[in-house]
């Protein structure tokens, strides 16, 4: 085991308070695009870019490309929990993991069989109505075609954060809390480029802050310990 691995296993066996914040990087060992990467979904050929199409604005104005963007590529059939998502789901089970907070809005870390989960970003496997707010079965819009109507005849949407849109106040009030107590943060998966989600790592308070990404990020020199290798394979091992 390489020595970054071996010192985040020992950091993980000793303490029993720790926090995860990830983002699409833990998604991608399950065939889930992330978003920045040179594959990731903003490096992709569309007529907008995605970050235009995935915005409150795009979303009133031209809500049928947005269902084509969201059922072509948010909505990822098949999809299973990969290593770094089951091994959270166990660490939460032997009462060492806390929470996990996440920006993924693919269900993966529930499906896996994680409990505390803050979605900051929502999920797309919940829907509701954009005017009067009734909940819908979000299968019906993932993979119906057209747009999907509520009763009252406006349209229903995901339950995902669009840009422009702010983020739940409780989760993220319920975020800043456990990474403030945490003993232990690991953050995965993320190239924390998106605020306010980005900021939650300024909350935490401790010495054992964990990076676990491929690429680089702004926080790199804040971490305690970095580790530039594949999130299933490093949890696959601690
Ligand atoms: N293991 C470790 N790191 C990985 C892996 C992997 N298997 N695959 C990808 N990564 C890393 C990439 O190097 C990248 O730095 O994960 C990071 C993913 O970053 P982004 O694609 O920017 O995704 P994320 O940080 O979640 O984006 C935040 O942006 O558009 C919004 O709402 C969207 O929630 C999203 C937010």
């Amino acid at each position: 085991m390489d020595s970054d691995v071996a010192a985040l296993k020992k950091l993980v066996d000793e303490s029993s308070n720790i926090v995860f914040f990830g983002g699409a990087g833990v998604s991608t060992e399950s065939g889930i695009a992330d978003f920045r990467s040179v594959d990731g979904l903003y490096n992709q050929e569309w007529k907008y870019p995605p970050e235009t199409i995935l915005s409150h604005t795009f979303f009133e104005r031209n809500p049928e490309e947005y269902f084509r963007f969201h059922r072509k590529k948010l909505v990822v059939d098949g999809a299973k929990p990969n290593k770094a998502h089951l091994r959270l789901a166990e660490l939460e089970q032997e009462g060492k993991l806390r929470a996990v907070i996440t920006q993924n809005i693919d269900g993966l870390h529930q499906a896996a069989g994680s409990k505390k989960v803050l979605e900051l970003h929502g999920s797309i496997l919940r829907a509701y109505c954009s005017r009067c707010g009734k909940p819908y079965d979000a299968d019906k819009m993932n993979h119906g075609t057209g747009l999907p109507r509520c009763d009252c005849g406006a349209v229903i949407r995901p339950d995902i954060v669009l840009y422009e849109e702010p983020l739940d106040d409780a989760v993220l009030t319920e975020a800043i809390q456990l990474i403030r107590a945490a003993d232990v943060l690991i953050v995965g998966g993320t190239s924390l480029n998106v605020y306010p989600a980005a900021g939650l790592i300024n909350y935490y308070t401790g010495n054992k802050l964990v990076l676990v990404n491929l690429s680089e990020t702004p926080y790199d020199s804040y971490a305690d310990l970095i580790i530039h290798k594949k999130i299933g394979e490093v949890f696959s091992q601690i």
